[in-house]
């Protein structure tokens, strides 16, 4: 049993992996500001540190800790995480995800926590060519969001490379879905993630139905853009399950400890399933699942958007021995129903 730092654990992704490693009798502190997280999403038995990543008395309580008892080591997924929001205050970005994150690896670095993990992104690569996309894709993020976390990861890599820590970074591409035990979800109302908001539709079309609402207010769904050169007009995406997610970090986070030299750089890895689906099919397959055929408003391309999005995860499954376990769209968007029909259930 370790006990591992998990900074954003009351989040989405953060919450999920705490749960995942409490399950293994690994033992947890989380620091987080709680700005998007929930203190309700974590394990019982967890440590929470209330405060923001780097800050001085989040660095003073965190080396407290480690004293009392030693961390193993650092999964790092506190984030400022919407597009929309970093186009328009930019230098929140670098300082949230760039800056907090390097002061973050320096204090444990001080206190010798031997490696660190940083959540990354499939935005690092921008808009992409070919088929699947492999970690040596020229990266070209196209909005402050993606270059906050590129230039985070530039930074690690500098930072590995003048220590001895091991260092992995994981870019994830479109995570969604929820725990299948429902024990932790996606809760924040403001995200922006199709399945989500697909979710979020149902169960409003579902509430309404229920309080006898008239069907001209009725939710629906928006499509951006019908014209792209796919099969059926629409982007794709790699949509990845994120207890998929967590086990990766689990997979890594064992060659980590594992490996018994100090690598002098970080390892980066693509987390998803190489098998995109288009904005109409997780439409079509969340109204299947549902059983709610919610109405689909079809509109103009967003600004930004890319047509094409899949994953290469074949260097994570190689080195790691990592194997997805929820690579089904189906559950994917049951699981993110479920979760979101039980917020709903809380609210009434
Ligand atoms: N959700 C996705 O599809 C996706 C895809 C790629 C990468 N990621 C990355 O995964 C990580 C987790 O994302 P998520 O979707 O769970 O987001 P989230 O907003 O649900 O979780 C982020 C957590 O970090 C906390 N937090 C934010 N800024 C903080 C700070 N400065 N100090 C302390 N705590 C802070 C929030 O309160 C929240 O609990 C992020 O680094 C994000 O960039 C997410």
């Amino acid at each position: 049993m370790s006990r591992i730092l998990v900074t954003g654990g009351a989040g989405y992704i953060g919450s999920h992996m705490c749960w995942e490693l409490v399950g293994r009798g690994h033992e947890v502190l989380v620091i987080d500001d709680l700005s998007t997280g929930h203190e309700q999403a974590l394990p019982p038995g967890t440590t929470l540190l209330r405060g923001q990543v780097g800050a001085p008395e989040i660095a003073a309580a965190l080396a407290h800790e480690h004293a009392r008892s030693p961390l193993a080591g650092a999964m790092h997924f506190a984030a400022k995480a919407r597009v929309d929001e970093s186009v328009r205050f930019p230098d929140l970005y670098f300082e949230h995800n760039t800056q907090q994150t390097l002061r973050l690896a320096q204090q444990l670095r001080e206190l010798k926590v031997p490696w660190f993990m940083l959540s990354s992104t499939a935005a690092v690569y921008g808009n992409t060519s070919g088929e699947l996309i492999r970690e040596d894709h020229p990266v070209a993020p196209a909005s402050p969001y993606g270059e906050s976390k590129l230039r985070a990861e530039l930074g690690l890599r500098d930072w590995a490379a003048s220590g001895g820590e091991r260092v992995a970074i994981l870019r994830y591409f479109n995570v969604a879905g929820a725990d299948p035990e429902m024990r932790t979800g996606q809760s924040t109302p403001q995200a922006t993630h199709l399945i989500k908001l697909a979710a979020q539709t149902v169960v409003a079309f579902e509430r309404g139905q229920a309080s006898g609402a008239s069907s001209s207010v009725s939710p629906t769904m928006q499509i951006h853009g019908t014209d792209y050169p796919t099969h059926d007009g629409t982007c794709l995406r790699d949509y990845v399950h994120v207890s998929d997610i967590a086990g990766a970090h689990l997979a890594v986070m064992e060659s980590l400890m594992n490996s018994t030299t100090s690598s002098r750089d970080a390892r980066v890895f693509n987390v998803g399933y190489g098998q995109p689906y288009s904005v109409r099919e997780v439409l079509a397959c969340m109204q299947d699942v549902s059983g709610v055929k919610f109405p689909i408003v079809e509109g103009p391309r967003r600004e930004g958007d890319v047509v094409r999005v899949a994953c290469d995860s074949r260097r994570l499954q190689a080195e790691t021995g990592w194997a997805p376990r929820f690579a089904d769209l189906k559950l994917i968007c049951q699981t993110a129903l479920a979760w979101e029909r039980r917020l709903a259930a809380r609210t009434l």
